[in-house]
């Protein structure tokens, strides 16, 4: 399956996929203007799953007053994701119970009931986006071309509609929390966001940041990479079991014990990153404005993406989506704390989370967004426009 999935979302494929992420950029900017009603995360989540919604499976854009396709989904990927935890089951602490929990339909009903709802999710939402009509009307999606490969990849059609399932459920609230990380940070360190809208105000002109401007935006990629080390959306990674005895050092661990890579600690390794509690983009920045080679051991500093041979399988993708909403949201608002009756700034406390399972996220907390522009408005519509024709 991640042969599969590499062969679709590896860093060169990934490219089809950003005029949707453009778009969907541009969306997320008209939306916080016409909609101030709506709170900031809910903008960050409908981007996430837009997106996801769109080049996984083809289909039309998520607005943010209408109905929202991907609820059921979400349920489900928020029961898997807090099962994942380790610890989260009696089985974990007692494998044995396991033959007992198999036989008890009683004790099985809960995951049978997600088996069943995510199976027929899975498939409904595939089939529909393979059919000859979805892709005529919404051009070609992961799920369409996975299809189309079938045979290569030796993959059942009921194994590429779970993979595409899947991979949705794996993408959305990842990449809204990193969003949301980074907003918050745009509320608690001000000062750290000046000289990158400076650069984007000088790259951009009157237009939409545009992947095109990438390497003229150093600064863009360097808020990235520190919004997703100082909170990484998903703390503790994906938990692992070993497959085999395993000798490491003084330590001995059995075939079937949970491995789990604390990807927070890890990004505060000192030996990596000094003033790691700050968040200071600086710190990925050359004095020449260049961009830094990656830390040692760091994986290009994106250890928020894991590593090995089980790192995020879509983490290209992921990359593009929070690089280009990230540049849009500079480049069109600042984010401001709200004030209290004796105009001190309301600061939301950047300790203040809300444990998903394998993601947790910042808690939601009120703020001002101010557009940067009068004509904010026509400007988007303006770059959206040029990019279309
Ligand atoms: C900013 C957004 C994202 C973050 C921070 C993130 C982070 C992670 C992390 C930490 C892991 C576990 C890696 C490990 O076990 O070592 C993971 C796994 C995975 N991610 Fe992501 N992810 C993001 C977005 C996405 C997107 C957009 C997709 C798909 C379109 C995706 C698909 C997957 C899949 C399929 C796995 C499991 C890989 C495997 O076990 O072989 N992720 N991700």
């Amino acid at each position: 399956m991640r042969k599969a999935v590499h062969e679709r979302l590896n860093v060169r494929d990934v490219k089809s996929f950003c005029p949707i992420q453009k778009e969907e950029a541009a969306s997320l900017a008209e939306g916080l203007i016409l909609h101030p009603e709506i709170k900031v995360f809910r903008h960050l989540h409908r981007v996430a799953a837009s997106i996801g919604w769109r080049a996984l499976w083809g289909f039309p854009t998520i607005t943010i007053d209408g109905p929202d396709p991907t609820h059921r989904l979400d349920e489900l990927g928020e029961d898997l994701l807090k099962a994942s935890i380790p610890g989260g089951s009696l089985v974990d602490i007692f494998p044995p119970l396991r033959h007992i929990i198999r036989h008890s339909r009683y004790l099985m009903r809960k995951s049978n009931t997600w088996f069943e709802d995510m199976n027929r999710l899975s498939i409904h939402l595939y089939d529909t986006s393979c059919s000859s009509k979805a892709r005529q009307e919404w051009g070609n999606s992961f799920g369409a071309a996975l299809r189309d490969r079938e045979r290569i990849s030796g993959l059942s059609p009921q194994d590429e509609a779970w993979l595409t399932g899947q991979l949705f459920v794996a993408s959305n609230d990842t990449t809204s929390t990193s969003l949301a990380y980074l907003v918050l940070a745009m509320v608690l360190y001000p000062s750290q966001f000046i000289k990158v809208r400076q650069q984007i105000d000088a790259v951009v002109g009157d237009s939409m940041p545009s992947f095109e401007d990438w390497e003229k935006l150093p600064l863009v990629e360097a808020v990235m990479k520190e919004g997703l080390r100082w909170r990484p959306p998903a703390p503790l990674g994906v938990p692992h079991v070993t497959s085999e005895d395993i000798r490491h050092g003084e330590y001995f661990l059995p075939k079937g014990t949970p491995l789990v890579a604390n990807l927070w600690t890890i990004s505060r390794d000192p030996a990596l990153y000094t003033n790691a509690e700050e968040f200071d983009p600086s710190r990925f920045i050359h004095e020449n404005g260049k961009l830094k080679q990656g830390t040692p051991d760091s994986h290009n500093d994106y250890l928020a993406f894991g590593f090995g041979r089980r790192v995020c399988a879509g983490k290209a993708l992921a990359i593009n989506s929070v690089w280009i909403c990230l540049a849009t949201l500079l480049w069109a608002f600042e984010f401001e704390p709200m004030k209290d009756a004796d105009g001190n700034d309301i600061l939301p406390n950047p300790m203040d989370f809300v444990d998903c399972g394998a993601t947790v996220r910042p808690l939601a907390f009120p703020m001002k967004v101010i557009p940067r522009f009068p004509d904010l408005l026509q400007r988007i519509r303006a770059s959206r426009d040029h990019s279309i024709n």
